[in-house]
């Protein structure tokens, strides 16, 4: 039956323009998938997100269109017939981690011939890692880029139709394909991007290569977005950029992102409004304005700081000092005084002396960071820091074992400073440890366990902060 579709008739009656020509592959999918049925196909497919935020989001995307091609999710990898990875590059054990996964799947594509396994996501706008997998995994069938994500169900028909490896993956797209299905996680919140890639070249990361230009979306695209997620009942929305504080840098004229806040901040409705990620050397005095008189925007600031050392940020290209990095903090802490602020730190960036550590480890002090994400520097090939002279081994492991512990003694100085307050909590979930027990955030990120029923998942409540167990409290529920 397959063999009697065209698929060069099917290709040549696209339309050209997007997304039109992506709704017109997805119907043809589902016509697919329906006879495939017939047949015994059961039309099942999981999508493994690996990584950031953005790569999240990324999954989402790809299961909506999966759904609307006529495929239901499953969480068995044995009964799967399409699985696709978002996957992250950030740091090699990222790509190592992808090898260990797909290794290991050969035996259900042996026993489930047909199936469909694809990766996309920033791994794959690396040549090496695309030529790697070709070579080593004969069973995955499926490739494509980080720029043309949007193009899965084009994609996975050629793939379906021709039974033969399908690859695309391009080097940059100045095209944003907008109005795509979407299959959000939670039904309650969402995630909305405001602008793709990055400008800013650190020169330990990898992202601006595998994620392109910065590109910003028009803000009344954004603001449509997420009207329409308030609409289907989000209360709490979180706004997706490698640096949210360049947006609309690269269109003449833009709103500004503390505009955009602000504006998305009064959508009537929405009750909580995240933002991710703010980079240190651009989040503006306006920015904290707009925070502070919103009281529906997060108490939580994600501030990578990288390294506490001005000399060794001067060769990350951060354009930030040790001394303006404390400043901000000083500055948010006074204006914002219940906002948490947390980090990402990098031990071992080349050239980093005991001094340098030394300086972060200051930073880190003075700071007093809720909490750090700490990572050993990963050389990542092409990036001008992997030509520059690196840290022993040994070394950066013993440094990185020192800054967790400075870190966790920092962070245990602000525990429990909530304590018997009141707070509202966004209820996400049941209590994975306990029965009858819920779990959800404050707005400061901070994760709360309480006793309740599972109807009061996806709702506001107020809580009482009974007790702290260091990164998450116990509460009980206030009325
Ligand atoms: N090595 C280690 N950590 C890195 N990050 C980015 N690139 C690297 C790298 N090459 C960290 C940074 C960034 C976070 C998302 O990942 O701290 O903020
Ligand atoms: Fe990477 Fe720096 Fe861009 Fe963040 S701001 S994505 S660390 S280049």
């Amino acid at each position: 039956m397959l063999n009697l579709i065209d698929l060069k008739e099917v290709i040549e009656n696209a339309p050209v323009e997007e997304p039109e020509r992506q709704f017109y592959f997805m119907d043809r999918v589902k016509e697919l998938v329906a006879i495939k049925k017939q047949e015994g196909y059961a039309a099942h497919f999981m999508v493994e997100v690996m990584g950031c935020q953005m790569s999240a989001k990324d999954g989402e995307k790809l299961k909506g269109i999966l759904e609307r091609c006529g495929y239901t999710e499953t969480l068995d990898d044995w009964d799967c017939d399409v699985l696709l990875f978002t996957t992250c590059t950030v740091r090699e054990n990222a790509n190592e981690k992808l090898y260990g996964r797909v290794g290991r799947l050969k035996h259900q594509y042996e026993k489930r011939r047909g199936m469909i396994i694809g990766i996309t996501g920033c791994m794959m706008q690396e040549h090496d890692e695309v030529e790697g997998i070709c070579k080593h995994y004969p069973y995955v069938k499926l490739m494509f880029g980080t720029h043309n994500i949007y193009k899965l169900a084009e994609l996975l028909y050629k793939a379906l139709i021709t039974g033969k490896r399908t690859i695309e993956v391009l080097d940059d797209s100045k095209l944003i394909v907008e109005n795509l299905p979407s299959e959000r996680k939670y039904r309650f919140k969402g995630s909305v991007n405001i602008s793709y890639g990055c400008n800013n070249f650190c020169t330990y990361c990898i992202v601006p290569y595998v994620r392109g230009r910065e590109k910003s979306r028009e803000a009344t695209d954004i603001l449509k977005e997420c009207e329409q997620l308030v609409a289907d009942g989000c209360l709490e929305i979180t706004l997706l950029g490698q640096n949210v504080n360049s947006y609309g840098n690269d269109i003449p004229g833009s709103t500004s992102f503390p505009e955009l806040l602000k504006a998305v901040a009064e959508i009537p409705g929405l009750k909580r409004l995240r933002f991710m990620t703010s980079n240190p050397k651009d989040l503006s005095d306006e920015l904290i304005e707009v925070i502070r008189t919103h009281p529906n925007i997060a108490r939580h600031i994600h501030l990578p700081m990288q390294s506490g050392s001005t000399a060794v940020l001067k060769r990350m290209n951060r354009h930030y000092t040790k001394e303006s990095y404390l400043e901000l903090v000083e500055k948010i802490r006074k204006t914002l005084p219940d906002v948490s602020l947390t980090t990402d730190i990098i031990v071992g960036f080349p050239g980093e002396t005991e001094d340098d550590f030394q300086d972060t480890l200051d930073v880190v002090r003075l700071a007093r960071f809720d909490s750090a994400y700490t990572f050993i520097y990963s050389k990542r090939h092409g990036t001008p820091a992997a030509d520059f002279e690196q840290v022993p081994e040994d070394i950066v492991k013993e440094r990185f074992d020192r800054l967790l512990s400075v870190v966790q003694e920092t962070s245990r100085e602000n525990e429990g400073s909530d304590i018997g307050k009141i707070m509202e909590v966004l209820v996400e979930e049941q209590d994975q440890n306990q029965t009858g027990h819920l779990t959800g955030r404050l707005s400061n990120n901070t994760l709360v366990h309480f006793e309740g029923p599972d109807s009061l998942i996806g709702t506001m409540q107020n809580v009482r902060l009974t007790e702290s167990k260091g990164f998450y409290y116990f509460g009980e529920l206030a009325g």
